[in-house]
């Protein structure tokens, strides 16, 4: 293995206990093993998903039993080279994919490598993620960002490769008319991936003015749902619905013209949400749901790099690694907050 000069031992990380409160600890720097990088994290972003953790204590059942590194969007610096990889410089920005999965299951030897049922995903209990200063994992999901791009931006690569995801499950293309529900980060990502893959009209809808307002900065045409009847407004060719609430399913639905393609992005608190099955059959209308992204990450970096998206853009506000806590509370008394940064 080979280790960049002045790699300490030791580490700062930001740790969920049992409790639910983040305390600093310091922790041994891992060794990346055969075929693995060790990374110096640079900037995480928050996602919905650590602030569900660190509030309740579980998302369905993945449970906070012991001790927890949150954080999962992610970037870094390339420190320390496991044996066998030679095809990274140290020194390179990567934009970190955070799902491992087994490589040896049906579906990921059918390249859907993102419905692994033993997928190591950071932050997700019991594997810790990113808010701390050093990470390993394995070389193919170091991804490399050119050195233009910033920390912030080469973190966001991943919620964004949710929106690509959803963008090619939809089959968006030159020309779609794309209706995104919820303008929340995993929304607008998925609405600017929609424009970057050549959509013609694009809107997106929340109940939150101060996103709808920020959708509009972007250049997206916006419906409030209170104000304006989603079916009565809009026909579109394609939902990407990001918001998982049960109204905008439904009225996102009776807005997609016959033959249409539904994806289901935004996850519901409830397991049950009723669907109009008499329009997705008289429409022949494809419903698919999508579990994160597999394959994205060399497609987002390329969006960002050559500037066709902007993820700098959606950055409101970014903490230091010691006020983690504060990061993941900053987004409840900030209904215009996009997305919240965490600085390793
Ligand atoms: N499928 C996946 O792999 C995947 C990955 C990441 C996130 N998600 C899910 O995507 C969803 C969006 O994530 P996020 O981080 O942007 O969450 P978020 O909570 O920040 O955004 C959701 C938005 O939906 C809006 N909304 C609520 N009711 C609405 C309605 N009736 N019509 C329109 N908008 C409405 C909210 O005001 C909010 O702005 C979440 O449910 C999250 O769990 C899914
Ligand atoms: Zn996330
Ligand atoms: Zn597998």
């Amino acid at each position: 293995m080979m280790a960049g000069e002045g790699i300490p031992t030791t580490q700062r990380a930001s740790v969920l206990g049992a409790d639910l409160t983040l305390r600093m600890e310091q922790r041994p720097v891992p060794e990346p093993g055969p075929g693995e990088v060790l990374v110096r994290v640079r900037s995480v972003g928050v996602c919905g998903s650590d602030i569900h953790y660190f509030e309740h204590g579980r998302i369905a059942d993945f449970v906070v039993e012991s001790p927890l590194v949150l954080g999962h969007e992610s970037s870094g610096t390339v420190v320390g080279l496991g044996d066998g990889v030679d095809d990274l410089p140290m020194g390179t920005t990567v934009a970190m994919e955070p799902g491992v999965p087994c490589a040896s299951c049906e579906q990921c030897r059918a390249g859907r490598y993102n419905l692994c049922p033993d997928v190591q995903f950071f932050a997700t209990p019991p594997v810790d993620g990113t808010f701390c200063e050093y990470v390993v994992l394995p070389r193919a999901f170091a991804h490399a960002v050119p050195d233009h791009v910033s920390f912030d931006a080469a973190a966001l690569v991943e919620p964004l490769s949710v929106g690509v995801w959803a963008c090619q499950k939809a089959e968006v293309r030159v020309g779609s008319r794309v209706l995104v529900t919820g303008a929340g980060p995993v929304g607008v990502m998925a609405a600017l991936a929609a424009r970057a893959h050549g959509a013609g009209q694009i809107t997106v809808s929340d109940v939150n003015s101060e996103r709808l307002a920020f959708a509009e900065e972007l250049g997206f045409a916006t419906v409030d749902p209170r104000v304006t009847s989603l079916s009565d407004s809009i026909m579109a060719d394609v939902l990407i619905e990001c918001s998982g609430a049960a109204s905008a399913i439904d009225a996102g639905i009776r807005s997609v013209a016959p033959a249409g393609t539904v994806v289901l992005v935004g996850m519901s608190p409830s397991t049950m949400v009723e669907l109009p099955v008499g329009i997705i059959q008289g429409r022949e209308l494809w419903v698919t749901g999508t579990f994160r992204y597999a394959h994205t990450y060399p497609t987002a970096i390329d969006l960002v790099a050559s500037g066709r998206v902007n993820l700098d853009a959606l950055v409101s506000r970014s903490f230091p690694l010691e006020e983690a806590e504060q990061a993941l509370t900053y987004s409840h008394q900030d209904p215009a907050a996009m997305k919240v940064m965490v600085h390793a």
